[in-house]
């Protein structure tokens, strides 16, 4: 995929190497007097050109590293990287287990990824600022964010403080009509009878209902347009292809390629064919009254929110910008939480004893609270299955993705020079016995279990991001975006729960998709549907 495919930009090493070919030439000269004197003067000028080379030319900071995964013959470097292209995720695995705690490089196709991990460098990493250690940059050097979502969502992303604030604070508010929308998007697609069980392609199923239930909280019931789906669920798919060929692309030529292969302003152009006349009259509507309607309340979604952000603002408050920011909000808000429900429902589905006791939990809170965001918070056990499945499943080999802009020296001294990729193997640290004791067993309740130490309780829910539970990353740009997220998928887990008897096939776990270093749920596998006959909720 995109993410480390060929970077034709910097070149870490010097290849050839000098040293392994002056050897050659020498014998060459010994043997041929003819040639005695133009061989003696292109030694020593490689000579000349070695001194000049150890002396003259600064070495990189990055030489003291270890590297993981490279060959020590010459050009091992490229072999290194196109070896970490397939098996990324072992090599990472190996040079944590090999330099615990201490940072390592890997070879990406044409620069070095420096790999930091423990609390103390993960740490550093979370407290560094963007003057130091962009994230914007980092995101963008795998994703080509200036093209594949625009230049000014790059730039200018200010949904952040939306999602962060107004978005979240409404979670419960909303919550009636995420439930609702839980409840007809299952109708529609996974229409199971008590008689018989249906068989859905899982993916194809969960993808289209997090679209809807997501966008019911986004942009009200244009969520239900097939169309809308459509373009909503699209753009990922859209946005990653995008940057895969891009990365191959030389710079100069990029802005000109992305305007005539990339997919962006035909997205751009679909989505404003749906959500244009809604925001128009939204803006219009907000330049008379503002936030408070005369007759009907203003919706209460997130263009109201977007708009409420960009009151007075020039470039931000038009239809086309306000579409492609919630386009950008749909590419990081769908594929994920997707992802998410999908890990648990193969590993439900797979280990059938597990959802028995959350039926259970389920059952019982929804009696007394009904489907509300309380209701959720109160699911211990359902949040703890979720954050292990999670544990496994974050997403990739590595996350926190981070470009030095300027020179940076970690607590430890290491020092990495501007124009470094940085990032940390968060499925090794999921998969440490420091961090968690027997790491490498599903163990679903085990953080509703640590939960039930006084005082702990708040420390071990999914939402919190810590040095050993780095899906949603940690400390500034933790996702603002994991308080929904989380909701929305303990949401539909608990009412697939309690509404189906679901199974698989074969009784197996669906293989991961592995796409160099990042995770995918399978996307081909089928699960088997039966509605239950005495469903014990409200
Ligand atoms: C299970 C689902 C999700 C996962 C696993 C996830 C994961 C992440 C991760 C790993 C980051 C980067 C953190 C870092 O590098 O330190 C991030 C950033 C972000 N996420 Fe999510 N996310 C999810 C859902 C969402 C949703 C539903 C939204 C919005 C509605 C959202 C909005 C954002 C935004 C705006 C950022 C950028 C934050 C910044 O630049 O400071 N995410 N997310
Ligand atoms: C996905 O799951 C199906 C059924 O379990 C399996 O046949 C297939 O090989 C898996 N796909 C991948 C890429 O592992």
């Amino acid at each position: 995929m995109g993410f480390f495919a060929a970077h034709p930009t910097r070149h870490p090493v010097n290849c050839p190497d000098i040293n392994s070919l002056t050897p050659y030439l020498a014998d060459f000269a010994t043997n041929s007097t003819d040639v005695t004197i133009p061989a003696a003067v292109v030694i020593l000028a490689l000579a000349v050109f070695q001194v000049v080379r150890k002396t003259g030319i600064k070495r990189s900071p990055l030489d003291a590293l270890p590297s993981v995964g490279i060959p020590r013959y010459p050009c091992g470097f490229y072999v290194g990287a196109w070896n970490y292209l397939k098996h990324g995720r072992a090599i990472t695995q190996d040079g944590y287990i090999k330099h615990r705690g201490k940072p390592f490089k890997v070879a990406l196709a044409n620069r070095w990824l420096v790999l930091v991990s423990g609390r103390q460098l993960v740490e550093d990493l979370r407290k560094a600022s963007d003057e130091f250690l962009s994230f914007s940059e980092g995101i963008n050097s795998v994703l080509h964010h200036e093209y594949t979502v625009g230049h000014e969502q790059h730039h200018d992303p200010y949904q952040i403080p939306v999602v962060r604030s107004p978005m979240t604070r409404n979670i419960a508010v909303c919550f009636p009509d995420l439930y609702s929308e839980v409840v007809a998007a299952f109708e529609n697609l996974v229409p199971a009878t008590t008689d018989d069980w249906i068989s859905v392609c899982a993916m194809q199923t969960m993808l289209p209902v997090v679209s809807r239930v997501s966008n019911r909280f986004f942009v009200g019931l244009k969520c239900r347009d097939p169309e809308y789906i459509k373009i909503t669920t699209q753009f990922a798919s859209d946005v990653i292809r995008d940057a895969a060929w891009l990365h191959v692309t030389p710079p100069f030529l990029r802005p000109l390629a992305a305007r005539l292969f990339g997919h962006l302003e035909s997205a751009t152009r679909r989505a404003m064919k749906h959500l244009g006349p809604i925001i128009q009259h939204r803006l219009n509507m907000d330049e008379r009254y503002g936030r408070d309607w005369p007759n009907t309340a203003r919706p209460n979604d997130m263009i109201s929110w977007l708009v409420d952000e960009v009151r007075g603002h020039q470039t931000r408050r038009t239809v086309r910008t306000l579409t492609r920011t919630l386009l950008n909000v749909n590419f990081g808000a769908i594929h994920t939480t997707t992802e998410g429900c999908l890990h648990a429902l193969y590993s439900l589905a797979a280990n059938p004893n597990y959802i028995e006791p959350l039926r259970t939990e389920i059952s019982s809170i929804v009696q007394t609270e009904g489907w509300t965001k309380v209701a959720i918070g109160k699911m211990v056990m359902l949040d703890s299955f979720m954050k292990e499945s999670s544990r496994f499943s974050p997403g990739g080999a590595v996350g926190m993705l981070r470009h030095a802009v300027k020179d940076f020296t970690f607590s430890d001294g290491t020092v990495v020079p501007a124009g470094t990729l940085i990032a940390v193997p968060i499925l090794a640290e999921h998969h440490d016995e420091r961090n968690y004791p027997n790491a490498q067993i599903f163990d679903p309740f085990r953080f509703s279990r640590m939960r039930d130490v006084a005082g702990e309780g708040l420390k071990h829910q999914m939402v919190t991001p810590s040095p050993s539970f780095l899906t949603f990353g940690l400390g500034r740009h933790a996702c603002p975006g994991r308080f929904f997220a989380v909701n929305e998928q303990k949401l539909i887990m608990a009412h697939v729960i309690l509404t189906y008897d679901f199974r698989l096939e074969d009784g197996l776990r669906p293989e991961d998709e592995w796409l160099g270093l990042m995770q995918g749920a399978n996307t081909s596998a089928k699960v088997l549907f039966r509605r239950r006959k005495y469903i014990t909720d409200a």
